[in-house]
C-alpha cells in the first residue's frame, strides 16, 4: 500500500519531498533523480533551491518523464526548455547528466530505446517525482496504456491537449503526439513519490489509490509498486476514503522512517 501524506499546503509538500531528494544526493553514490513537468512538481524545485546550496550536486544525474515531438527543443514550453529552466539552472545541475526523451521527429522511431538504454545504464531512476494527469495519467501514458510499456510514441488525448493548452498561444499550437517513459518505465524507480494538488485532482486520485488497478486509470500502476509515498494537499485528499487512516498512519509513524 502507497503510504498517503496528507499536507496543508504545497510549500510543506515540496519541502518534504525535498528533504529526500536532499538525503539521496548526500548520501547516494550516483544519485538519479527521475524529473517530473507541469505545476506540480514546482513547489519540490522550490524547496530544493535553498536546500541544496552549498551542495555538491555535480554528481547528480536526472531523467524526464517525457517530451513533445515535433515542438523545437528551443520553445519555451518543449520539456527540455521547461527543465532546464526550472531545475538544471536554479539547482545548478550538470546539463549534460540531465536527460530529456528526444522528440525530434527524424530520429522518434528509436529514441524511445536510446532513452531506456541510458536509464539502465545511469542504473535506474532513484526516486521518481510524478504528476497526475486529471484524466489519470501519469508522464503521457494515457488511459489504456500497458503496464508493462517502456519509453514510446504516444497520442495525447483531447483532454490532455486541453488541459496543456495554458502554456500555449492557443490549443492548435498544443503538439498531438510525446514520447513518454512507460509505466513499466516507471515501475523500475526504486521509489515512486506522486504529488497533487488542488480539487481538480481529488477524483484522479482516488481512482488511483483506492479503484482497481486497471490501464484505464495508468496512474493506479502505482499499486504495483513496492515503494510509494503520495503527498497531496486536503483538496486532492477530499474523495479519499481512507482519508483519516492515511492520516492516523503519517501521525504515528516511527520518528527514524524516511517517506
Ligand atoms: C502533463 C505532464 C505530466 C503531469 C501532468 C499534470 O501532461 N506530462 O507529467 O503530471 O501534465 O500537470 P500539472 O502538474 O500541471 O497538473
Amino acid at each position: 500500500m502507497a503510504e498517503v501524506v496528507i499536507l496543508d499546503s504545497r510549500a510543506a509538500a515540496g519541502a518534504l519531498v525535498a528533504d529526500e531528494i536532499v538525503r539521496l544526493v548526500d548520501e547516494v553514490r550516483n544519485p538519479v533523480l527521475g524529473l517530473a513537468t507541469g505545476s506540480t512538481p514546482l513547489p519540490v524545485y522550490e524547496a530544493l533551491r535553498e536546500r541544496l546550496a552549498g551542495h555538491d550536486v555535480s554528481h547528480v544525474r536526472g531523467f524526464a518523464l517525457d517530451e513533445y515531438v515535433g515542438l523545437d527543443v528551443t520553445h519555451p514550453e518543449s520539456y527540455r526548455s521547461v527543465i532546464t529552466r526550472e531545475v538544471i539552472e536554479p539547482l545548478g545541475l550538470d546539463p549534460e547528466l540531465i536527460r530529456v526523451p528526444n522528440g525530434a521527429l527524424e530520429t522518434v522511431r528509436h529514441a524511445g530505446d536510446d532513452y531506456e538504454r541510458e536509464i539502465i545504464d545511469a542504473g535506474g531512476v532513484d526516486l521518481q517525482i510524478l504528476g497526475i494527469g486529471t484524466d489519470g495519467h501519469i508522464g503521457f501514458n494515457e488511459p489504456g496504456s500497458s503496464f508493462a510499456s517502456t519509453t514510446r510514441l504516444k497520442t495525447l488525448t483531447e483532454q490532455t491537449r486541453a488541459d496543456n493548452a495554458r502554456f500555449f498561444d492557443s490549443l492548435d499550437e498544443v503538439p498531438r503526439h510525446c514520447i513518454t517513459q512507460g509505466l513499466g518505465t516507471i515501475l523500475r524507480a526504486r521509489h515512486l513519490v506522486l504529488l497533487a494538488f488542488g480539487v481538480a485532482k481529488a477524483e484522479a486520485v482516488a481512482a488511483a489509490l483506492e479503484g482497481p488497478v486497471s490501464a484505464m486509470i495508468p496512474a493506479s500502476a502505482v499499486q504495483l509498486h513496492p515503494h510509494v509515498t503520495v503527498v497531496v494537499d486536503e483538496a486532492a485528499a477530499s474523495r479519499l476514503e481512507l482519508a483519516d487512516y492515511y492520516r492516523y498512519s503519517y501521525e504515528n509513524k516511527p520518528s527514524w522512517q524516511g517517506i
